[in-house]
């Protein structure tokens, strides 16, 4: 079987991002200000992850991993089953002869849409590509290009291609999907377009993951995503299932979608992320996903700076404007922020004065990196706690075969790939977790190729046209 669903490339789907200018300077001024010294220390103390918390943390991930094993809504964890039980092997079955990648931002309102109103934008951006790309590759007249759709979103599977949307997750609320095939919108939506395309291979973006990881190195058996939401993904023994009665046609291992994001046990909280939490459009869902992915580290760092900013004397006597916006602050800002190393924290400052309108003296600027620093340390640590978890179990199961030998973990997605001190911490709760030794097995390494290649390869394996061309 040839790659030619390849044909047709990978489209990568994005939050937009929405476009900042420099504010206006607007800030409320008022008397009664106290220092912020203990506003910081307390926020270290209740984000603060010490090896213990980071084992307990590890512990209820395997432990919770195998409840929801057992039964469906048996815990946090949905362990959703891919039903991608063949893995592409680079050199042998499916080569991947060309890429391209274009990448197109979903634009703000269609975040709160209708299913149509998104299908149709997806499967338009899909029709743009196809029309660049139209001349390079030929499919014989009548075939109809496979392509293999990542859809970041947990999705009660029901086949390789086809499934139905669980809940929407990271800020989504689109109506009218509840009980549909997302592959059947996708599909009918194509249609519309015109498209010569059909879905063969519905993946979510861990699984795209360690499937086109996998090509390349038989040794990955977890993906991990840490971008705008989390979540991973890991090989397992389909024995090891019990809620998996069933086709016995199966081999011996499977790909399960763990949507760790909806982990809660043990993260420790601050007020800040409490208070987000009740704010957001799904309260008391996502914790861990609200503790440790992009979309959210940028809002507590927000909403911790606000309250220094009111209650406390961080600017002076003022309260900036803007500071009070749900969401003006993004991570990639406290990335940046973060990587300032100068004497005057210049571009903290200048950050903070484009961003929320904020004039900081260079104690304001030196705390605002030590709050950035406390959430994205909790949120680096406890993702590597998770992925101890997630080893650990495996371990457990098959002795000696995950720590005692080469394990790869592939990691994907903007925060994993661009927050330098994020992964740092990361790696160094892995370390600690884990000792020198068996971590020096365990290789943690973001993915060259993101889920598309992957989602491609596993829509060519699972291609309904016995085809070699
Ligand atoms: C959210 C989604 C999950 C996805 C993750 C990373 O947690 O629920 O399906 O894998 O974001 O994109």
């Amino acid at each position: 079987m040839s790659v030619n669903s390849l044909a047709v490339g990978s489209l990568y789907v994005s939050r937009s991002r929405s476009r900042r200018g420099v504010p206006p300077i607007r800030m409320t001024v008022r008397s009664n200000i106290v220092s912020v010294a203990p506003f910081l220390t307390k926020l270290q103390r209740d984000s603060a992850t010490p090896l213990p918390v980071l084992r307990y943390v590890a512990d209820a991930m395997t432990t919770d991993m195998r409840a929801g094993l057992a039964t469906d809504g048996g815990s946090d964890l949905k362990m959703i089953l891919s039903y991608v039980d063949c893995l592409p092997s680079g050199g042998k079955q499916e080569r991947v002869i060309a890429t391209e990648f274009e990448q197109v931002s979903i634009p703000q309102e269609l975040m709160f849409g209708t299913s149509e109103e998104l299908f149709d934008f997806i499967a338009s951006g899909l029709a743009n590509f196809a029309k660049k790309e139209g001349g390079k590759f030929h499919l014989p007249h009548g075939r109809i290009r496979e392509i293999g759709f990542t859809f970041s979103f947990p999705v009660k599977q029901t086949s390789i291609d086809s499934g139905i949307l669980i809940k929407w997750t990271k800020g989504f609320a689109v109506s009218g999907s509840a009980g549909r095939d997302v592959v059947a919108c996708l599909n009918e939506a194509m249609e519309r377009q015109g498209l010569d395309m059909r879905v063969s291979a519905l993946v979510n973006d861990t699984v795209g993951t360690l499937a086109g990881a996998r090509y390349w190195d038989d040794d990955v058996m977890v993906a991990v995503i840490l971008g705008t939401g989390t979540n991973a993904c890991y090989v397992e023994r389909i024995d090891a299932i019990p809620k998996l009665r069933g086709p016995e046609s199966f081999s011996g291992r499977t790909i399960v979608n763990t949507e760790w994001g909806a982990f809660s046990n043990g993260i420790p909280l601050t007020e800040y992320d409490r208070d987000m939490d009740a704010a957001s459009i799904n309260p008391g869902e996502q914790i861990f996903e609200k503790t440790i992915s992009g979309m959210y580290l940028g809002e507590i760092a927000r909403r911790v700076l606000l309250k220094m900013a009111e209650v406390g004397d961080l600017f002076g006597k003022s309260v900036p404007e803007k500071l009070s916006t749900p969401f003006a602050l993004r991570t990639p800002d406290l990335c940046a922020m973060q990587q300032d190393n100068s004497d005057d924290l210049q571009s903290v400052g200048s950050i903070l004065y484009n961003v929320v309108g904020a004039e900081s003296s260079l104690s304001a600027r030196k705390i605002v990196v030590e709050v950035s620093d406390a959430i994205v340390k909790r949120g680096g640590r406890l993702a590597g706690a998770g992925i101890v978890g997630i080893l650990q179990k495996m371990e457990e199961d098959s002795r000696g075969l995950i720590f005692g030998k080469r394990t790869v973990v592939a990691m994907d997605g903007g925060l994993y790939e661009h927050y330098p001190q994020y992964r740092r911490y990361l790696k160094e709760a892995v370390t600690e977790l884990l000792g020198l030794e068996i971590s020096k097995n365990i290789v943690i390494e973001h993915s060259k190729d993101g889920s598309g290649i992957g989602a491609a390869l596993l829509a060519a394996t699972n291609s309904k046209y016995d085809h070699d061309y």
